[in-house]
């Protein structure tokens, strides 16, 4: 074989038909592309992360394609995908593009000029397209259940809510419903009714008419008619006040809106997309929701479940994190007990707190492993009774009297002592000079330090004096 020259490019090579030839190997290899030999499991992991690009050969459909795309997806790669059809087909080769494949190529062509054109056309992995489809993680069956029905219910014009706790995916979710269907090239408009003082809502979603009220100098187009040929996401439902839900259901059966100070109703074409976390029939037991709207938004209900709940997706979690908060130059990794920590752990901050926990151990390690103790999660879960731990990360004995608030059970104890956050927010602070460097070296503001420490204190964990 040639030697591998600088400009060779590693390509993952798939053909269940025949293998490459000397001859045309030898002329992929003159237009810079090195084929990776895979036997092995293990050969697909490593290949699927250095590889610049992945080449299918199509035999018919695009099964071949979709199965390495769920691959790629579930240890978290994005990576270019060539696609090979045979001559006359075309209907496949634009599907193959559809479905991902940034280029297609005849299963005869082995010129070096294409082959050269192809790898010059190949985007970075830094580049690819980003469609919430390809970029998010879907890999635990509950979570593939879910991607199935979001791709159905996108396929359909009715209003969706979506359902699940705070950190989960309900924004990812609903990026997932618009970019799955056919509204996926007009606008994505989204609100958040918690963010909006009450008398700014209907201002914002309906827009008004120059001189609707005092101040409005000029017309202005609300949420709705911005959102025309999309989709309209409202995020916190469940915080729109009662008198615009009112008014949200009526432009939900009208498909039409009148702005403020305005007679001339205007048409939409507008899908709408709701998300709460909070439990809509209890609100409307507490009549703070109404019951014709949650009836008119929720035909299709989609629950996105805790992390807890699907922990095929952690380490899936994990390896998109570090791809794209990591160094692009080399390849950082987690230890076996590190990884072990993040798939038994509760995360009741959800993806969210998942995504925190590895920006920080970014932070933390020192080198390409990060380890046990570069892991710090957002709450603080064990509780502490007879023990505490000390800022030197030493365990002590604590009389109840002297810490009344720290009740715990012993089993929790090593929890407690393993629980890394206490003890590097600790150590950070014993080798910083000031609390804004402290929280520096974690990669937190100096805020959520100050919270933090407030939140130890509350749970009767020494804090040095100064908190
Ligand atoms: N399936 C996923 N794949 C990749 N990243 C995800 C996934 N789900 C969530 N995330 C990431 O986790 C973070 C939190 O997700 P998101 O904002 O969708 O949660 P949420 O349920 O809307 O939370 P909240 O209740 O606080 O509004 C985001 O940065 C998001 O990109
Ligand atoms: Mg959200």
């Amino acid at each position: 074989m040639t030697a591998l020259t600088e400009t060779s490019h590693p390509a993952l090579w798939l053909d269940p038909k025949t293998s490459v030839g000397s001859v045309e190997r030898e002329q992929l290899q003159q237009a810079g592309l090195q084929l990776l030999p895979v036997t092995t499991l293990h050969d697909l992991k490593q290949g699927l992360a250095r590889a610049r690009l992945v080449v299918i050969r199509l035999m018919g459909d695009t099964g071949l394609l979709e199965e390495v795309r769920k691959l790629t997806q579930a240890f978290g790669h994005a990576i270019p995908v060539l696609c090979r059809v045979e001559r006359h087909q075309f209907e496949l080769g634009i599907e193959a593009m559809r479905r991902g494949a940034y280029h297609v190529l005849s299963d005869e062509d082995w010129s070096v000029d294409s082959w050269r054109n192809a790898l010059a056309l190949a985007p970075t992995r830094n580049e690819l397209p980003k469609n919430s489809l390809q970029t998010f993680v879907f890999v635990d069956p509950v979570s593939q259940h879910l991607l199935e029905l979001a791709r159905r219910v996108a396929q359909t014009q009715v209003s969706a809510l979506i359902v699940g706790p705070t950190g989960a995916g309900k924004d990812v979710l609903a990026r997932v419903l618009h970019d799955a269907s056919s509204r996926r090239g007009g606008p994505f408009i989204a609100m958040n009714c918690a963010a909006l003082p009450e008398n700014l809502i209907e201002d914002m979603l309906f827009g008004h008419e120059k001189g609707a009220f005092t101040g409005a100098l000029k017309e202005h187009r609300g949420l709705f008619e911005q959102a025309q040929g999309g989709t309209i996401f409202l995020d916190e439902i469940a915080e729109m006040p009662y008198h615009l839900q009112t008014k949200l259901l009526r432009v939900l059966q009208e498909r039409k809106i009148t702005r403020l100070g305005g007679n001339a109703p205007i048409e939409l074409d507008v899908r709408l997309v709701a998300a709460t976390n909070k439990d809509l029939r209890e609100a409307i037991a507490n009549r703070e929701f109404r019951e014709d709207l949650y009836f008119r938004i929720s035909a299709f209900k989609l629950s996105v479940l805790p992390l807890r709940d699907r922990p095929g997706d952690i380490v899936p979690l994990v390896n998109q994190f570090l791809s794209n908060y990591g160094p692009s130059d080399r390849q950082i990794r987690l230890s076996p007990r590190a990884t072990e920590m993040m798939q038994s752990y509760s995360w009741p901050g959800n993806v969210r707190e998942l995504q925190n926990v590895i920006q920080r151990a970014l932070v933390l390690s020192n080198g390409d492993i990060i380890d046990e103790s570069d892991l710090m999660f957002d709450e603080w879960e064990a509780q502490v009774t007879e023990t505490a731990i000390d800022p030197l990360g030493e365990v002590q004995p604590v009389s109840n009297e002297a810490q009344p608030t720290a009740v715990i059970d012993s089993g929790a104890l090593s929890a407690a002592v393993k629980s890394s956050e206490y003890q590097a927010i600790m150590t950070a602070i014993k080798s910083s000079s000031n609390r804004s460097e402290a929280a520096k070296k974690l990669g937190i503001s100096p805020r959520s330090l100050r919270y933090k420490m407030a939140q130890f204190r509350e749970r009767g964990l020494p804090t040095l004096a100064a908190g």
